[in-house]
């Protein structure tokens, strides 16, 4: 059940003037060394690493947490953003049902999930028409406890509450996920006596999945999280040797910053399964909050795209093939699909339509998959496959830990912080400057100094 990855078409051997040449595989070898030794240097801000193992221990609570909403809800509401929200969507869409919250609660056996990342004032409205506070538990994921976003969830839902049930009550139904001593989330859960969980030191939020941030929505909604774990292990066991044809992480590591070198300043991630669709979103932060840093005059990064496979055939893979050498695109491949689906006969008459029949929809997909690859190779653009044998809990724990691997070897062999953030931190301290927070009066001044606006 290993994840793989196919890397052939990143080299010129398969695309020609534009891809990797084969040689610098061999100039590899020093930098792989290096990136190894000085991410080994990193711990403890490098904790995430640990999360398989040192979870174990937390596991036996965040099971019975879960048993508890299990027991009492119909509906679980993440209330969370950036890291706290898009491994617990990832991850749902990854290994649940595709259409969770329409099937009859027998076919669940959970709460229907909902992950309210936005603050669009429609959609904070919309969720209150569809939920039941009575059979509701929240869960409030922020490490930072200051999020604006997620505070103002949080105070909407702390007020409905309170309203409701009394102040006393509100542990029956909220539940809080941060750092155990900064920020202002773990005061508001202590003084309501809220079950907390925390997320450890050395775990940034977009690294936070395999904490109690992504482990305890997943196994509210009866993910096997234990094998999650099991599968992120395994990937780090892979991911530690200094030999990257031995290191699936460090490779993909190597190949993307060698691509960005050479002008690709674009990664596409094409998932060919609607299970992994929200991987490709999951993805996008991780690879970019990490990666997209200044260091002096030099600016660094790769933008992440998303597209799904096949929808995105019919939409972006036309600028794949003829568009220009800016990019590369990472396809992500199932093997074996949950479901095999036939394609029935129904008009036999007609051979151009007909050919489709006694085959399955599993063969189709994989078809087309193979087609995009070779029509991106084939147009001379660097591609690759991260091959799953089988979307279950273990390969999503392996890609969780695979990818997590890449952008820190990536940071490593760049030579950025991937762990820091200054640009979104700049973006919530100006939120709070134009929401009126004590002590943000300079930065409101720094904003009211803009240019007089051009609008046509
Ligand atoms: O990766 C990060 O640290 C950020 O993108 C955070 O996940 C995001 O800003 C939300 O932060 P918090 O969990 O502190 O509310």
């Amino acid at each position: 059940m290993r994840v793989r990855i196919d890397y052939t078409n990143m080299l010129s051997s398969a695309v020609g003037v534009h891809g990797i040449p084969d040689e610098a595989l061999a100039s590899f070898a020093a930098p792989a060394r290096e990136a190894v030794l000085s991410l080994r240097k990193k711990h403890p801000v490098t904790r995430w690493r640990d999360l398989p193992r040192d979870m174990r221990a937390e596991l036996p609570r965040i099971k019975a947490a879960a048993e508890y909403v299990r027991g009492m809800a119909e509906s679980f509401v993440v209330l969370g953003i950036g890291g706290s929200a898009l491994g617990p969507i990832a991850v749902q869409q990854a290994l649940n049902h595709p259409r969770w919250n329409e099937l009859p609660r027998e076919k669940r056996g959970g709460p229907k999930l909902y992950v309210e990342d936005n603050v669009d004032p429609e959609r904070m409205a919309a969720l209150f028409d569809v939920i039941d506070p009575e059979t509701t538990v929240f869960n409030v994921i922020t490490k930072s406890g200051s999020t604006s976003e997620t505070m103002a969830q949080l105070l909407t839902v702390m007020r409905m509450l309170i309203d409701l049930y009394g102040e006393d009550r509100l542990h029956e139904r909220l539940i809080a996920t941060t750092d155990s001593e900064k920020g202002n989330l773990i005061g508001i859960a202590k003084k309501y006596g809220l079950t907390t969980f925390y997320v450890p030191e050395g775990v940034g939020g977009r690294f936070s999945e395999l904490c109690p941030v992504g482990l305890l929505p997943a196994a509210v909604c009866g993910i096997d999280i234990d094998e999650m774990l099991n599968g992120a292990a395994y990937m780090d066991s892979l991911c530690d040797g200094e030999d990257p044809k031995e290191n699936p992480a460090l490779m993909y590591a190597l190949l993307e910053v060698e691509a960005m070198r050479r002008g690709a300043n674009v990664g596409v991630l094409m998932p060919y399964a609607d299970s992994l669709k929200y991987f490709a979103d999951w993805y996008a932060q991780l690879w970019a909050e990490s990666l997209g840093k200044k260091a002096g005059e030099n600016r660094f990064g790769q933008t992440p795209v998303k597209a799904l496979g096949v929808t995105d055939q019919h939409s972006q893979v036309q600028l794949y093939t003829d568009g220009p050498f800016d990019k590369t695109v990472t396809v992500l491949g199932v093997e074996e699909y949950r479901t095999e689906f036939t394609i029935p006969h129904a008009v036999d008459e007609n051979p151009n339509v007909a050919f489709l029949s006694g085959h399955t929809f599993n063969e189709l997909i994989s078809a087309e998959r193979r087609a995009t690859e070779h029509a991106v190779t084939a147009s001379g653009h660097m591609n690759k496959t991260v091959l799953l044998p089988r979307v279950n809990a273990n390969t999503v724990g392996q890609l969780i830990m695979l990818f997590e691997l890449a952008t820190a070897y990536a940071g490593e062999l760049i030579g950025i912080n991937a762990y820091d953030q200054p640009g979104v931190e700049e973006g919530k301290n100006m939120t709070y400057a134009l929401l009126g927070k004590k002590g943000y009066e300079a930065k409101l001044a720094e904003m009211s100094g803009s240019l007089e606006r051009k609008t046509v």
